[in-house]
């Protein structure tokens, strides 16, 4: 499977962070990867403009449940799709705590993305830290359960993992426990949808990825990707994930 690396900027970049993204788009024209970043709405517009029709592609960091409306301060899944946009994530841990945002409006944002034809990246995650994954999991298992819609095609979503405790820490679980939860999350899928397309998605790992240890994750079991938080403002560093993605040492 392909590997897809997201890198979301959060409220991170005016104009000049730009200049990350060109470079990036110089450094690899054609990525054996699928790389995404994921700007604030105010650069998204010009951040298409630089990636052109190349493979390197641009997503929203959140999109409202409905199409338009009077919903002052957002924006809509159609609007990211009209704007030149590919992939969206939904359910960020820090929209469900900093916006009260519960699976089920996350399960709505995921219905409205995918009916605009955007691929959507659903972020889990649990905040509680050094408990058995198994344990973990039972958190994440009613994040995926309320947060994923029904009906889905498993090219089109694909779900990052997110130890909330991970986040913007320095800390990571081990890499076992990593395997341990993406292995869980596959076999929920494929007890949830059709045994057969349980492969077909792709499991993000998120939660201070960094260079140094970028290599270890993405070469462990059933990670599909990685979604890149801080790493991902600095060409410098993002590229070096990008590389581990590809094998390049
Ligand atoms: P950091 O990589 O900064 O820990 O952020 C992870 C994240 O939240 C990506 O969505």
């Amino acid at each position: 499977m392909v590997k897809l690396v997201v890198g979301n900027w959060k409220m991170n970049g005016v104009s000049a962070q730009l200049a990350e993204l060109e470079k990036l788009v110089a450094l690899f024209p054609r990525p054996q990867t699928d790389i995404v970043i994921c700007p604030p709405a105010t650069l998204m517009m010009a951040a298409i403009k630089i990636v052109d029709v190349g493979p390197i592609m641009i997503g929203g960091q959140d999109c409202h449940v409905e199409p338009s409306g009077a919903h002052t301060g957002d924006i809509s899944a159609l609007m990211i799709k009209d704007a030149g946009g590919k992939f969206v994530i939904v359910g960020h841990s820090e929209r469900r705590e900093n916006h009260n945002e519960d699976s089920h409006t996350v399960c709505a944002k995921s219905i409205a993305a995918l009916k605009a034809n955007l691929k959507v990246i659903v972020c889990v995650g649990e905040t509680s830290h050094n408990v058995p994954v198994e344990n973990a999991f039972a958190d994440i298992k009613t994040l995926l359960d309320q947060s994923i819609p029904d009906r889905v095609m498993p090219q089109n979503l694909s779900i990052a993992y997110e130890p909330v405790w991970a986040i913007g820490t320095g800390k990571t679980p081990t890499i076992e426990d990593i395997a341990k939860m993406h292995s869980r999350i596959r076999r929920y899928l494929g007890e949830r949808f059709r045994t057969d397309t349980a492969n077909l998605f792709r499991i993000l790992y998120g939660g201070s990825v960094n260079p140094k240890n970028a290599a270890a994750i993405l070469n462990t079991r059933d990670v599909d990707g990685v979604l890149v938080g801080g790493a991902s403002l600095k060409s410098d560093t993002f590229s070096e994930i990008i590389k581990a993605a590809e094998g390049i040492h």
